[in-house]
């Protein structure tokens, strides 16, 4: 999903891209990176690429590990002999999501799921493999061509299908055409850091993120069920709040990105087209 969004883009903005699908480059594969990236020199390489299946990952985590762990460290090694930076995205999951209010840098990570630890440790392997490592840390991500729960409910609420959502978690949505022109602007900055980049706004409950999108897309509020985060006895343990806020942003002259209730309206628009 990121990664469509990065491409298009980047190409919008004239640059020369190589976009690489999971056919084409494993990032797990060490030799496979080293070469790709030492035969094409990129200036900037942005890693989109993970193992997204949470609960899959609670399951296997030796696959989860490769992905999401060394993925990031080899593209990172194969980044530092070519003198390229890399922006690397990481995840709201490596928080424990028993704050209240924001995450910010200041907080300790302390993932409770094989994703979430996975995820960690590819922000630090990357971070002591090349200097130039700009870490994204980012959290329910909605936009075109997403698999989850908040890309899909526009589609559901217009089939007219009854959902369930929660409404005990708490989040910051990021629509991932902003998260896009975010993660460029970081690889034209350079400068490395561990940044958390999020729609503006007090972040929500995926129960009315629903029903702001069911209320811009038209569709019938009375199809959404309310229901706890315990109720859907998944396999791996979810952060109860995961909010996240950038310390980093602003002192480096980056304005906020757009509150997501805004770019919500946009991505129900792109979906009507
Ligand atoms: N979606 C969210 O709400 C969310 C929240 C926080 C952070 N993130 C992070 O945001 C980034 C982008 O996520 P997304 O939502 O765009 O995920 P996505 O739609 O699942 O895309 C991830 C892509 O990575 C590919 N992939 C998996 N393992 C790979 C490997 N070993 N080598 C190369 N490619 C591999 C997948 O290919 P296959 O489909 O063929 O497996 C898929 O195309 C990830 O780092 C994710 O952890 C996502």
């Amino acid at each position: 999903m990121v990664g469509r969004a990065l491409v298009k883009h980047c190409e919008g903005r004239g640059d020369e891209v190589l976009a690489f699908d999971r056919a084409a480059l494993d990032i797990a594969d060490e030799t496979a990176v080293s070469e790709t990236v030492g035969r094409e020199r990129p200036e900037a390489v942005v890693n989109c690429a993970a193992w997204t299946d949470v609960d899959g990952c609670e399951g296997d985590p030796a696959r989860a590990h490769a992905a999401n762990a060394l993925g990031p460290e080899h593209l990172a090694a194969a980044c530092r002999r070519a003198g390229a930076v890399l922006v690397t995205i990481s995840t709201d999951y490596v928080f424990d999501g028993r704050k209240d209010g924001f995450y910010t840098q200041r907080d300790d990570p302390n993932p409770e799921s094989v994703y979430g630890r996975a995820k960690l440790e590819g922000e630090r392997r990357a971070q002591a493999a090349c200097a130039r490592t700009v870490v994204v840390r980012t959290g329910w991500i909605f936009g075109e061509g997403g698999k989850s729960f908040l890309s899909r409910v526009v589609e559901l609420g217009r089939r007219g299908e009854p959902l369930k959502a929660i409404r005990d978690a708490w989040g910051t949505p990021t629509y991932a055409d902003d998260l896009a022109a975010r993660l460029r602007r970081l690889a034209e900055l350079d400068l490395p850091g561990v940044y958390h980049v999020t729609n503006a706004g007090e972040g929500t409950s995926y129960y009315e993120f629903t029903r702001a999108a069911f209320g811009a897309a038209g569709c019938d509020a009375s199809l959404v069920e309310a229901v706890s985060m315990g109720s859907l006895s998944r396999p791996a343990p979810r952060p109860r709040n995961s909010r996240l806020r950038c310390l980093l942003s602003e002192a480096v002259g980056l304005p906020p990105l757009p509150d997501w209730r805004e770019a919500l309206a946009r991505f129900v628009a792109a979906a009507a087209r």
